[in-house]
């Protein structure tokens, strides 16, 4: 059997610098070929800098390498989105457009990642279905929603064996998000960690649908194992892990440190989230590849807080 050869675009990233590591454990460094637009985190491997703008460099790359598989995970997220919209639009869809036409042309397995920003107001907003209302109120999820519709397009017309996950907030203690809605989330816990009081973006009561970050790599993995005949979704599937409001983090924060406090000042990106679900229904991802969440609330905290109070009292004593 060929071993494959896996491509990350966006290896800096939040979630493509955790990928990189953990795909490197499996397949070894040599077949885990890092890249980003700057030499960044995952320098322990092959690195190629590489702007997802430039198709002719991707292709190069991938016929350097022999990639067989590509995590495309470079995009600019909701809230930084909204300050440059059109230089969203162009990253997020011409970047996946050069992507598609690569993989249709040397038949790598593609991931694509999408989001809980494709939905809207018009969406229910308790246990969003997988096919619902999508009216996103972002150039992020306008574009993730396009994303989705180009990804099923080039799977029913050229037979791209592409895959992709509706990614909520991702926590980790291991990298930072950056410009996106759901980052307090992680931002509350370095916050907690070092004994600061925390000033939340959102307000109190805004649930959210999140993932704890070995959660979504496991789920992201898992798909990208899965039989290809087993999957009935090529737009994106909705997962599920947590679903939580800042105000039951702040609790759950708190039975570890009682005295921590966080103050609200909700910005413009309560307004973002208030559009988005609550929760999500992930029966089809259950269904088809047999997606199940490990973390829940106290457990996620619990691994937060040992792993950045390691992190933050070694900086100490150093
Ligand atoms: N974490 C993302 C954001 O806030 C949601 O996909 O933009």
């Amino acid at each position: 059997m060929q071993q494959d050869t896996i491509l990350v675009i966006g290896a800096n990233g939040q979630i493509g610098s955790v990928l990189t590591r953990q795909l490197r454990d499996h397949y070894g460094v040599e077949r885990v070929i890092a890249s980003d637009i700057q030499v960044g985190a995952a320098t322990d491997g092959p690195f190629e800098v590489l702007d997802i703008m430039n198709q002719e460099r991707l292709e190069a790359i991938t016929r350097k390498h022999g990639v067989t598989q590509i995590y495309h995970l470079a995009a600019i997220l909701s809230a930084r989105g909204e300050s440059v919209p059109k230089v969203a639009w162009e990253l997020n869809t011409n970047g996946l457009l050069n992507v598609l036409e690569v993989v249709r042309a040397g038949k790598q397995r593609l991931f694509f990642p999408s989001t809980i920003a494709v939905f809207g107001h018009q969406t229910p907003r308790e246990n969003t279905p997988q096919d619902t209302v999508m009216q996103p109120t972002t150039v992020y999820g306008i574009s993730k929603v396009a994303g989705e519709s180009w990804c099923q397009y080039y799977h029913q017309k050229y037979g791209v064996d592409v895959r992709s996950i509706r990614y909520p907030g991702i926590i980790g203690h291991a990298s930072m998000p950056g410009g996106g809605t759901t980052d307090y989330a992680v931002d509350i816990f370095h916050y907690a960690a070092q004994n600061k009081p925390y000033t939340c973006f959102l307000a109190p009561e805004t649930r959210l649908p999140m993932l704890y970050m070995d959660d979504a790599i496991r789920a992201t993995l898992e798909l990208m194992a899965a039989p290809a005949e087993q999957l009935s979704v090529r737009t994106s599937y909705n997962v599920a892990g947590l679903s939580f409001t800042p105000a039951e983090l702040v609790q759950a924060i708190q039975r570890h440190k009682p005295d921590f406090t966080t103050s609200y000042a909700p910005d413009f990106r309560q307004e973002i989230a208030a559009s988005w679900p609550a929760s999500l229904d992930d029966s089809q991802a259950r269904q088809d590849w047999g997606w199940e969440p490990a973390y829940d609330l106290d457990r996620m905290t619990a691994d937060m807080l040992q792993h950045l109070e390691a992190r933050y009292s070694v900086q100490l004593a150093g």
